[in-house]
């Protein structure tokens, strides 16, 4: 499979996963691999940029984590699954960025100073911290994935990803050389090959028609014949740059879960207001029965409007039509009350996390076997990412023996 058609992502481990996890993130991986070659990853070292001052919440939520990825549908047959500090690549490269990243740039990002605020209580005036979205970069640039599914607040984080790979490639990419070297490696294409490679450059670079760039770009990856450096000249050529070691990828932007908290809000740790994968029937049943509702429903008789209630956006999450209709003009009309209202959705959380708890449990008794696809998992990205740093110190000029 093609380079870009590889897909990374990260999570950050710093506690239970929760349906917010479920249906904003992980719905999304299970569905991307089968259409990509996946590489999932815990962000240990990420959660370590806020929570430094309290490791153990981040070493006991790792494990639970993977487990809980299993569970809900992440195939490691599929998807390559590991740790990222298990791969020390990627710390490697991060420092070597680091070297040509302008603090500007950093200092930009709107999440360093928006978590900041955000998390007053902590000091995150730390090199670390402002470091976390180039830490990103390295995760994705090391395994020159070209998608990286990702939800609003990281699409930032992604742009200056590719801004990164532009000045490394800006930097490191020239060679003396290179249009010779670039029309060797069409020679090499073929002469077929090798004159669409040439039009649909031209198209792209005369007309800005971007369905060339990709067939182009696709064209490339498809070479036989043609190793990496080649394939790299071709790519920059057809962009009018140098030789494109680091590629720039995309953001795949994830649609912003519907799935509410339990007050209404987003559902998040940091509201308090999560129902975690793990919750047994009893406490999925406790905690939406307690959940607030229309406040106009004071007593039973009172007519509501489910525009006001958070439940409401649990039935449009989990009701089909028929119970949504049912809900919806029984609150009007307060023919129902609450506490009915809300059993279809108890019943359809209860059925969706029973599965993934059975799963769960049979995981957690056999921590070997998830053992066993984190180190398989981990040998796949660490020969992938040694590779690319291999290239990179080299362009960089640090390869001495
Ligand atoms: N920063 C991401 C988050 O908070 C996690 C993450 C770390 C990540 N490295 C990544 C996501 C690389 C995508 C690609 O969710
Ligand atoms: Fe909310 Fe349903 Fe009660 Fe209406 S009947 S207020 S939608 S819980």
């Amino acid at each position: 499979m093609a380079n870009n058609q590889r897909v990374l992502s990260g999570m950050r481990s710093s506690g239970q996963l929760h349906l917010g996890h479920y249906h904003g993130v992980l719905k999304n991986w299970i569905k991307l691999q089968n259409e990509y070659q996946c590489f999932f990853f815990v962000a240990d070292w990420h959660a370590l940029t806020t929570h430094y001052d309290s490791p153990e919440v981040i070493a006991d939520s790792v494990f639970d984590m993977v487990i809980d990825w299993l569970a809900a549908g992440v195939n490691p047959s599929l998807s390559k699954i590991f740790i990222q500090s298990q791969v020390p690549e990627h710390a490697e490269l991060h420092l070597l960025l680091s070297m040509i990243t302008p603090l500007g740039w950093l200092e930009r990002v709107p999440s360093y100073k928006d978590q900041q605020e955000k998390l007053k209580e902590k000091d995150l005036a730390t090199y670390g911290f402002l470091g976390y979205p180039l830490l990103q970069s390295a995760d994705i640039l090391i395994y020159k994935a070209g998608q990286v599914p990702v939800g609003e607040d990281q699409v930032a984080h992604v742009e200056l990803t590719r801004e990164i790979a532009r000045r490394f490639n800006f930097l490191y990419g020239r060679e003396s050389g290179f249009e010779k070297k670039v029309d060797s490696a069409i020679k090499k294409m073929g002469k077929k090959n090798g004159r669409m490679f040439e039009q649909l450059r031209k198209k792209y670079q005369e007309q800005g028609d971007n369905e060339s760039l990709s067939l182009a770009q696709a064209l490339i990856e498809g070479q036989q014949n043609l190793n990496t450096r080649d394939k790299e000249r071709l790519l920059g050529y057809l962009e009018g740059s140098g030789r494109v070691i680091l590629p720039e990828p995309q953001a795949l932007l994830t649609k912003a879960s519907k799935m509410p908290g339990l007050d209404g809000q987003k559902m998040s740790k940091s509201y308090n207001n999560t129902i975690t994968l793990r919750a047994k029937p009893e406490k999925i049943e406790q905690q939406l029965m307690t959940m607030p509702t229309d406040p106009a429903r004071v007593r039973r008789s009172d007519c509501g409007n489910p525009a006001n209630c958070p439940v409401w956006q649990f039935h449009e999450v989990y009701s089909d039509d028929k119970t949504k209709q049912w809900a919806k003009q029984g609150c009007i009309s307060a023919s129902i009350g609450c506490v009915d209202c809300k059993q279809p959705v108890v019943d359809a959380v209860i059925t969706e996390l029973k599965p993934i708890q059975q799963r769960t449990q049979e995981l957690l008794e056999q921590p070997d076997i998830v053992k066993g696809f984190l180190s398989e998992g981990r040998e796949v990205a660490r020969e992938s990412a040694k590779e690319t740093l291999q290239e990179v110190r080299q362009v960089m000029g640090l390869s001495y023996l």
